[in-house]
């Protein structure tokens, strides 16, 4: 299944460090929520989200989103919080998974919103803006290639903002 896509983390270290990262803001993650029920449009979408979803993405990150520790992230775990921060909101659709799919850039917003609305709905607070097809065009732009630096840094930002 992973054959051929390169792994995050080159070596024991880079992993340790960042799942101290990972902890702390999973910690932060709990201070500011409300919590939030995805608005109506939503459940227009919401199943065609679904189903790329599946056809996309789960055949590494699994229906549930919880991937593979050590290999694939678990989706539902800080990306509520990435997604409500200016500099760490692009990150969800950069990413080599999601900015190379072949999905559309309306498409994949609506994946991502899915992903925030069903797996992440605890960390949105009520003035989360859902990701639009015009955001992503641009976001797409500038793909990912080595993702870990980038998601070490990102982390820490927002760990040190609180
Ligand atoms: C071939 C396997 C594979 C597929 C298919 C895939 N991903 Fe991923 N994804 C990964 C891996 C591995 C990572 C960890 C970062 C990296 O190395 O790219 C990741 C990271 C992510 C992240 C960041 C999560 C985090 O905590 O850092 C998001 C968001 C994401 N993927 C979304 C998607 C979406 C949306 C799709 C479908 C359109 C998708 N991925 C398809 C393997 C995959």
């Amino acid at each position: 299944m992973l054959d051929g896509y390169y792994c995050w983390g080159s070596g024991r270290q880079t992993v340790t460090l960042l799942s101290m990262r990972v902890l702390l803001l999973l910690l932060v993650s709990f201070l500011p929520c409300s919590g939030l029920t995805a608005p109506p449009e939503f459940e227009s979408y919401a199943d065609r989200a679904r189903v790329n979803f599946a056809l996309y993405c789960a055949g590494c990150h699994t229906m549930s989103g919880k991937g593979a520790a050590g290999i694939v992230p678990d989706l539902g775990e800080y990306l509520g919080q990435f997604a409500q921060n200016a500099e760490p909101r692009p990150f969800l659709v950069q990413v080599p998974g999601a900015s190379s799919s072949p999905l559309s850039d309306a498409e994949l917003a609506e994946v991502t919103n899915w992903i925030l609305y069903t797996m992440n709905a605890d960390q949105l607070n009520k003035d989360f803006q859902p990701y639009t097809a015009a955001e992503v065009t641009e976001y797409r732009k500038t793909p990912l290639l080595d993702v870990i630096p980038v998601k070490d840094a990102l982390v820490e930002k927002i760990v040190g903002s609180y």
